[in-house]
């Protein structure tokens, strides 16, 4: 451990359970210093697992959907009571898309769904980072990281309408990012992670063929969810201050890869 956190207080959203990847990076966080609230969507938390991630860290659990306003304005001036001041580093690790879960193609998408979905995965970092802002909630030089994933550059096709509420969700770090960094010199960037076998990894279809391809590409294979969760601690840490609005693939080399060896061999063997 080398303590790069030492000091610092902030909000994890997203631990669902020990596979979660905000589950891990709290581990992490707390492993390297930092003081810091857990939050979920009450409905995720009566699965009560939470309680063990809060206790195993010594944090306080408050609760909020990341799409309500009142709850998330509530969660920030909460966080900096227990807290004891401003915030340095905030994590948004939070993603769902209602046509996945009902199994509803791409091509076939009900807008309700639709819109919950990017409302869930990529406008509630906007409401989030709203409130930090008007609140004044983060100290200068802080750091908000939100995860996301690749099809929001290129075509997965099983990660239907995800991949359009990733696209949404990296602009609005740019976009917020700006005004974060020229107001109040924070920094904002997404973390595109390799296929992870989570709760929301694997309610995509297909995916541990995806999972296995993904491997297969990258010269380093996939990235774990702990190798994310340090890169992550890394972008809290002070190391790394003059970097934002920035997508960073966190993906053993797989984003810039046009064929690996290992997949020429297996379609070699095929034929
Ligand atoms: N698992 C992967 O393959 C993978 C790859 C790249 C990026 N990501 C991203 O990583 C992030 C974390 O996902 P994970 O893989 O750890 O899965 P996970 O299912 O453990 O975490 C998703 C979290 O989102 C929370 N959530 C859903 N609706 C919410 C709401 N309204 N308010 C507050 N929280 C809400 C869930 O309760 C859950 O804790 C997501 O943004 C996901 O898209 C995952």
């Amino acid at each position: 451990m080398y303590n790069l956190l030492k000091g610092k207080k902030g909000i994890i959203f997203g631990a669902l359970d020990k596979n979660s990847i905000a589950w891990i990076t709290a581990e992490r966080a707390h492993e390297e210093g930092a003081q810091f609230v857990l939050t979920n969507a009450p409905i995720a938390m009566r699965m009560g697992a939470i309680n063990e991630l809060a206790e195993k860290t010594g944090s306080q659990i408050v609760p909020a959907d990341a799409t309500s306003m009142e709850d998330l304005d509530n969660l920030v001036e909460k966080s900096m009571e227990i807290l004891g001041g401003k915030l340095d580093f905030v994590l948004h690790s939070i993603g769902m898309s209602v046509n996945v879960r009902k199994g509803k193609h791409y091509t076939e998408s009900n807008y309700d769904f639709t819109t919950k979905g990017w409302d869930v995965s990529a406008v509630s970092f906007h409401k989030v980072m709203n409130v930090l802002y008007k609140q004044d909630a983060m100290n200068e030089w802080g750091s908000i990281v939100a995860l996301t994933y690749m099809a929001a550059q290129r075509v997965f096709p099983d990660y239907n309408d995800m991949a359009d509420n990733k696209a949404y969700l990296e602009s609005i770090a740019r976009s917020f990012g700006y005004f974060f960094g020229v107001d109040k010199k924070v920094r904002v960037n997404t973390i595109s992670q390799s296929p992870t076998p989570t709760t929301a990894g694997q309610g995509v279809k297909g995916f541990d063929g995806f999972f296995a391809y993904a491997d297969k590409m990258s010269p380093l294979g996939n990235a774990t969810a702990l190798e994310c969760a340090n890169y992550t601690i890394s972008m809290f840490s002070d190391l790394t201050k003059m970097v934002t609005l920035q997508n960073l693939f966190h993906d053993g080399g797989f984003s810039n890869m046009g064929v690996s060896q290992s997949v020429m061999d297996y379609f070699d063997e095929q034929e």
